[in-house]
């Protein structure tokens, strides 16, 4: 029985614009990351201000069978070695997305072993039980480029949607905000740096949402509102303070829409599962990481976040997610599909469809 021993697994991530392998070892509740290879493709995309889907799939392609190697490598064992295979499957860009699902279809194929179709939002779910323990259930907010979503995490497989975007994730109004101030790609990091040298409150933005009932997001009029301000800009200093006005904007939505949150999570809980867990890219922003550790600590609440090198985008987190389905006795067949969207909470987006088939806008 695979549940009853320490499991080794390849994960593999493909579906935005990191080429990344990783080895993880699974025994009981202990974790040990082998390796954790990533490979960023942020300088071929700088030019063009963003993510070119067909550059990210070709540099995949160009990379993926030597980053597999070399975290196999660093791992210090041979495919031989390996219980499974996981790769995620989606959400993300197709095109990328079939180039790590392809590989570790053709390793599983080749060497027997079981393929596991990782969902890239549960690979953030369980990223941060790759730095420290975190019993499950605890309260997720995944806060990325690409998504921005509230989850009560119950265990591998059994995540609910307690809120969701309903236009940009907030690394994207980050990301679209920093260029119309002029900043480089990726605008977050850029933006946060800006704003270390402004004056708080100079600027007034909409604080979209606040006080809804729901735990869902919106950052479009936040970036209309800002976009227009930025263009009146006339100094750094003006632009410092417009940065600084933006990121505790975002900040305080996010702090506020979690507490919210929190407050429905812990309803029939009792004391049960009272920790709080920030994942993405953004969860590296100081601004963001201390205004939810405030709310935490006001709801009753602990909070953890994983070390940045596992916030953004990896593959350890893939092979995690990988093993602990592995070792639940989830497994995928060869013909998994490769999908572009995929809700983690496949009942929350049939009952609420925040996006239509076809329509723009966030990915799960
Ligand atoms: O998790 P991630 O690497 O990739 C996605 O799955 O999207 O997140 C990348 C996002 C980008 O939008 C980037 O601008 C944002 O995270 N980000 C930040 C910071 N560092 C990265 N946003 C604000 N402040 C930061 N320090
Ligand atoms: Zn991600």
């Amino acid at each position: 029985m695979h549940a009853l021993s320490a499991l080794t697994v390849l994960g593999i991530e493909t579906s935005c614009d990191e080429t990344a392998a990783a080895v993880v070892r699974l025994d009981g509740d202990a974790v040990e990351v082998r390796s954790s290879v990533v490979a960023s493709q942020i300088d071929a995309h700088r030019p063009y201000g963003g993510v070119v889907p067909e550059v990210a799939a070709r540099a995949h392609v160009e990379i993926i069978d030597d980053i597999i190697e070399q975290a196999l490598r660093e791992a210090g064992i041979g495919m031989g070695d390996l219980d499974g295979v996981a790769a995620t499957a989606g959400p993300g860009l197709v095109g990328g997305v079939m180039v790590g699902l392809s590989a570790g279809k053709a390793i599983a194929l080749a060497r027997g072993l079981p393929l596991v179709a990782v969902n890239h939002l549960e690979g953030h779910a369980v990223s941060v039980r790759l730095a420290q323990p975190a019993p499950y259930p605890f309260l997720l907010l995944l806060v990325s480029g690409g998504h921005c979503q509230l989850l009560a995490v119950d265990g591998i497989g059994a995540c609910t949607r307690l809120g969701s975007t309903i236009d940009d994730a907030a690394g994207e109004a980050f990301d679209k905000i920093a260029a119309s101030l002029g900043l480089p790609y990726p605008g977050g990091p850029a933006l946060e740096q800006l704003a270390r040298a402004g004056k708080p409150d100079r600027y007034v933005l909409p604080r979209m949402l606040l006080g809804r009932k729901d735990c869902d997001f919106s950052f479009s009029g936040l970036k209309t509102a800002a976009a227009r301000l930025a263009e009146k800009t006339e100094s750094e200093q003006d632009r410092a303070d417009l940065a600084l006005s933006v990121q505790t904007a975002i900040a305080d939505q996010l702090a506020e829409r979690s507490g919210r949150a929190m407050a429905l999570y812990a309803q029939g809980r009792g004391g049960e599962g009272r920790l709080f867990v920030v994942a993405g890219g953004v969860a590296a922003n100081g601004a963001v990481r201390a205004a939810l550790e405030r709310t935490a600590a006001v709801h009753g609440f602990a909070f953890a976040a994983p070390p940045l090198k596992y916030c953004t985008d990896n593959a350890a987190m893939i092979a995690l997610a990988g093993a602990e389905r592995l070792a639940a006795g989830l497994t995928d067949p060869l013909d998994a599909p490769a999908r572009p969207r995929w809700p983690l909470d496949a009942e929350a987006a049939r009952l609420n469809p925040l996006h239509m088939p076809g329509r723009k806008g966030a990915k799960a």
